[in-house]
C-alpha cells in the first residue's frame, strides 16, 4: 500500500510538540513527510523542511504559500498537521478543510467558541476529517480503561477527578521570561491561561474514558503569581450529562511536580486509576477485591488497547508513541475505516465551550452553567 502523503504547519526546529508529531507520523510508514511551512521565519523553515528530506518545491516558507503549492498538486498531501501557536489554529485549519485537505490540529482548536461551531461545520460539509490532538487519549491504557467503562466493568460511573498541574511556571522570579509570560497575557494567550492549555486534556480525558459529555461546570480561577493577569491554577467541578461527578484541577505553580496528569474513575462495582507518568499501567480494583495492575501489551486486553500496544509487555511506551496511535487511527480514517476513538472537531469545540463557560463561572463566583456549546444543546 502507497504511504500517506503527509504536511505540517509549524512544528519547527527547537520547538516543543514538532519532534512528537515527526516520530509520531513517520512511527509506521503509514505516512511520508511531503510537505512543510516549519517556522514562521520562511528561510528557517524552508531550510529545516529540506534537512527533514522534504523536496525543495515543497518545502514552503509559510502556510500561504504551502496551501497554493498543495491544492492542484495530483500528488497533494492526504493530511495536514496544524502545530503552531494557538491564535493562528483557526485560520489555518478552516483554510486547509475548505480547500478538501484533511488536517490534526493541535489544541486548542480555536479561540473562540464561535470559531469552533465554524469548523464543525465546514468540517461537516466538505466531508473532511478534521481530528484535535488530544493526544493522550490514544495511550494503550487509556484505550483499555474507556473499554471497560463501555463494557460495564466498573458499573455505572458516580465520580471522575481528573488533574493536570505541574510547578514548571512556578517560580515568581522567572515569571517575566517571555516564554513564561505569553501564556498568561490575554493579549497573547486568550481568555484562559492553565485551564485552555492543560486544563482541557484533562477534561477531554474525563468524557473519553467516561463515555459521556460535560453539560455544567462551576469554576474556581486564580493567579497565584499575582502579577499574572490570566490564571495559573484552577479548580472546576462539572457534571457529566450521565450525572457523573466531576472534579479537574489544573495548575501551572505545583512546584515539584513534572506533569503530573491523572485520572481517577470511580464506578458502582469498580475503580480505575492512570498516571501521565506511567503511562502503561492501568490500576483497578473491583469493589470489595484486590487493587491489580493491567499492562500494556498483556494478554486479554480490550481490542482498541492491544491494536494500539506496539513492543512487548513491561518494554514502555511513551508519549511520541500515544501521538503515533492517533497517527495510525487517521491513517485507517483516511482510507475510510471508521475510528471512533479519534478526538475530532467536535471535542475541539466542546473544549472551547468549557473555556469559555469556565470563565465566565470564575468571574461571577463559581456559579454553575451549561456547558455545552450551542449546537449541541
Ligand atoms: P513552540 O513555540 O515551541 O513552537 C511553535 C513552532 O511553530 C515554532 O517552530 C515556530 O517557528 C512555528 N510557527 C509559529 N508561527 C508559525 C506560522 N505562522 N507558520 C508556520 N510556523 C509557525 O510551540 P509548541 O509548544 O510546540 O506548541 C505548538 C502548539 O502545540 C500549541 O498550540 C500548543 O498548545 C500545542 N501543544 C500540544 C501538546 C499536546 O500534548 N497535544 C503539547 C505541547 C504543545
Amino acid at each position: 500500500m502507497a504511504k500517506l502523503k503527509w504536511g505540517m504547519i509549524g512544528g519547527g526546529e527547537g520547538s516543543q510538540i514538532g519532534p512528537a508529531h515527526r516520530m509520531g507520523a513517520l512511527a509506521d510508514g503509514r505516512f511520508e513527510m511531503a510537505a512543510g511551512a516549519l517556522d514562521h521565519r520562511p528561510d528557517i523553515g524552508r531550510e529545516y523542511a529540506q534537512r527533514l528530506g522534504v523536496a525543495v518545491d515543497r518545502a514552503y516558507g509559510d502556510w500561504q504559500e504551502m496551501l497554493a503549492g498543495e491544492k492542484d498538486r495530483e500528488d497533494r498531501i492526504d493530511l495536514v498537521t496544524v502545530a503552531t501557536p494557538n491564535s493562528t489554529h483557526f485560520e489555518i485549519t478552516k483554510a486547509f478543510l475548505e480547500a478538501g485537505f484533511n488536517v490534526l490540529c493541535e489544541k486548542p482548536m480555536t479561540m473562540t467558541v464561535e470559531e469552533g461551531e465554524e469548523i464543525v461545520e465546514i468540517a461537516e460539509k466538505t466531508g473532511k476529517i478534521c481530528a484535535v490532538n488530544y493526544c493522550y487519549s490514544a495511550y494503550p491504557m487509556v484505550r483499555q480503561a474507556r473499554a471497560m467503562v463501555r463494557n460495564g466493568e466498573i458499573g455505572k460511573v458516580r465520580v471522575v477527578v481528573t488533574n493536570f498541574s505541574h510547578g514548571h511556571h512556578g517560580d515568581a522570579t522567572d515569571a517575566d521570561n517571555p516564554r513564561v509570560r505569553w501564556r498568561y497575557d490575554p493579549a497573547m494567550a486568550g481568555v484562559s491561561g492553565q485551564f485552555a492549555d492543560c486544563g482541557i486534556h484533562a477534561m477531554h480525558m474525563a468524557s473519553f474514558i467516561c463515555d459521556d459529555e460535560v453539560e455544567s461546570l462551576s469554576a474556581d480561577f486564580a493567579s497565584a503569581i499575582s502579577s499574572r493577569e490570566l490564571e495559573d491554577d484552577a479548580m472546576v467541578n462539572f457534571r457529566m450529562q450521565g450525572g457523573t461527578i466531576g472534579r479537574l484541577w489544573t495548575s501551572s505553580v505545583a512546584i515539584g511536580r513534572q506533569h503530573g496528569f491523572e485520572i481517577q474513575v470511580f464506578g458502582e462495582t469498580g475503580g480505575l486509576r492512570w498516571h501521565a507518568e506511567q503511562p502503561n499501567q492501568l490500576i483497578y480494583t473491583p469493589v470489595g477485591g484486590r487493587t491489580q495492575i493491567i499492562e500494556k501489551g498483556e494478554g486479554g486486553l480490550h481490542e482498541d488497547a492491544q491494536r494500539l500496544s506496539r513492543v512487548a509487555i513491561a518494554h514502555p511506551e511513551g508519549f511520541p508513541l500515544a501521538v503515533a496511535n492517533i497517527y495510525c487511527d487517521l491513517a485507517d480514517a483516511i482510507r475510510g475505516e471508521k475510528r471512533d476513538g479519534l478526538p475530532n472537531a467536535a471535542d475541539g469545540l466542546r473544549s472551547m465551550a468549557a473555556v469559555h463557560t469556565a470563565v465566565a463561572s470564575a468571574k461571577e463566583g463559581g456559579v454553575w452553567m451549561d456547558a455545552r456549546p450551542s449546537i449541541f444543546r
